[in-house]
């Protein structure tokens, strides 16, 4: 089906976000109004104020989207909206207008999952580059604030089959990196700061672990006993997609305890008055540059930074590749916010090319949250005309389907 123009709306979490994309592979528009300002003064996002600002940006950004596109509402054919997961409150304000729109508009709505629109960011851009060749099984690393999470995806004829094979045990890869930086002084979101600052220090300074985590079923899934997954403690927000017993073993993350290494590593060195210090000086400057941020930090902190970005990286790349080897895959896809980051980018790609496996990224404004991916991750959808009953709501902590 040729020339399919799909408007996407995203509003799960602090960004609210429209986009224009053309039979799932030409991004006409990309809108994305980030909430930053309003949360940075918090240190993180404040569901509520989320709430406020989507009601207030989503009709001009809506409006934006369609014009940059040279569309308007009756010309689109489809509209696509997050179902989630993301922050209940956040995703209703995007859900509750789409909903308006397709009705008063007459036209279809289709509900789609936040971590298949991530996917989507990578499938929507290969394709726009004019790769239509991807070799299956794939497997997707998708790390952002919320989520870490490593799915198996098969295609099917109703489209792609997802199969959650490890996600964290408790902080996502972003929430460390954010939360990192704010021990630290830096402000929010982390992520894109530590980024800048690391190539400035040792990575070499301070050693950090992050564990490897046992998988009882794997010894169960080789022998011949009873093939149970452990409970673990699910997050809200985490899929729930692996079945117990199911006959995988899983490559789970686990993110809390590097954290806690960096709070010890400033109480033990004495750096809670430079932090202090840090962070009073940085909230006075509107827009922190890199020159900003440099001139605020000691070696110490830069190396420390460093270290910290090194053992992620590492562990996301080790996981990964480890889960590669396990499931014999084709392909790998890493998506999601902390999918910007320099360092894990490069490292990635040397790793994949040792492994040989061939490794997409989007790009970095796809990378993280934006409304193209799930306009391009509604297509199929459309084509399958697997459209939503206007009686849906928000699904908080949502699961990818399995077919
Ligand atoms: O995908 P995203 O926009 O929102 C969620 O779905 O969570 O990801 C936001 C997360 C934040 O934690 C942010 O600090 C992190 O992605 N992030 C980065 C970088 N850019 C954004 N982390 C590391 N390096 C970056 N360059
Ligand atoms: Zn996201």
């Amino acid at each position: 089906m040729t020339n399919v123009h799909i408007l996407g709306i995203e509003s799960s979490c602090d960004e609210t976000a429209a986009a224009v994309v053309r039979s799932g592979e030409q991004m006409l528009s990309n809108v994305v109004f980030s909430q930053i300002a309003t949360h940075q003064a918090y240190g993180g996002v404040v569901p509520e104020l989320a709430s406020r600002e989507h009601l207030r940006a989503i009709v001009p950004v809506v409006r934006k989207a369609l014009a940059d596109a040279g569309q308007t509402y009756q010309s689109i054919d489809a509209l696509a909206v997050t179902q989630g997961p993301g922050l209940a409150g956040a995703l209703l304000v995007g859900i509750s207008y789409a909903k308006a729109l397709a009705y008063a508009l007459e036209k279809p709505l289709i509900a789609v999952n936040h971590l298949e629109g991530h996917s989507h960011a990578v499938l929507l851009e290969e394709r726009q580059k004019g790769n239509h060749a991807l070799e299956f099984p794939l497997l997707a690393l998708v790390v952002s604030g919320g989520h870490t999470h490593l799915y198996l995806a098969e295609q099917k004829e109703a489209g792609w089959s997802y199969q959650n094979v490890g996600h964290t045990r408790d902080d996502a890869a972003g929430e460390a990196f954010d939360k990192v930086a704010k021990l630290v002084g830096l402000g929010y979101p982390g992520g894109p700061v530590i980024d800048r600052l690391a190539p400035h220090g040792d990575a070499k300074a301070v050693k950090f672990s992050t564990p490897q985590l046992k998988h009882p079923d794997r010894n169960a899934r080789r022998g011949t006993g009873n093939l149970t997954i452990p409970q673990r403690t699910r997050k809200i927000g985490a899929p729930s997609d692996v079945a117990p017993g199911e006959d995988r073993p899983t490559f789970d993350f686990s993110y809390s305890g590097i954290k806690t290494a960096v709070l010890r590593y400033v109480e033990t060195h004495d750096m809670r008055a430079a932090v202090e210090e840090r962070r009073r000086a940085l909230a006075e400057i509107a827009k922190p540059g890199l020159e900003d941020y440099l001139r605020l930090c000691d070696p110490q902190t830069l190396n420390l930074v460093a270290s910290f970005q090194r053992a992620m990286v590492n562990d996301l790349i080790e996981k990964t590749l480890a889960a590669a080897r396990e499931f014999d895959v084709a392909t790998l896809f890493v998506t999601g916010g902390v999918a910007a980051n320099n360092e894990l980018r490069t490292s990635f790609e040397g790793a994949a090319a040792e492994a040989g496996l061939p490794v997409f990224f989007p790009s970095r404004p796809l990378s993280t949250d934006n409304a193209a991916m799930i306009a391009a991750a509604a297509y199929p959808k459309f084509v399958a005309r697997d459209f939503a009953a206007m009686d849906f709501s928000a699904e908080a902590s949502f699961a990818l389907p399995r077919r």
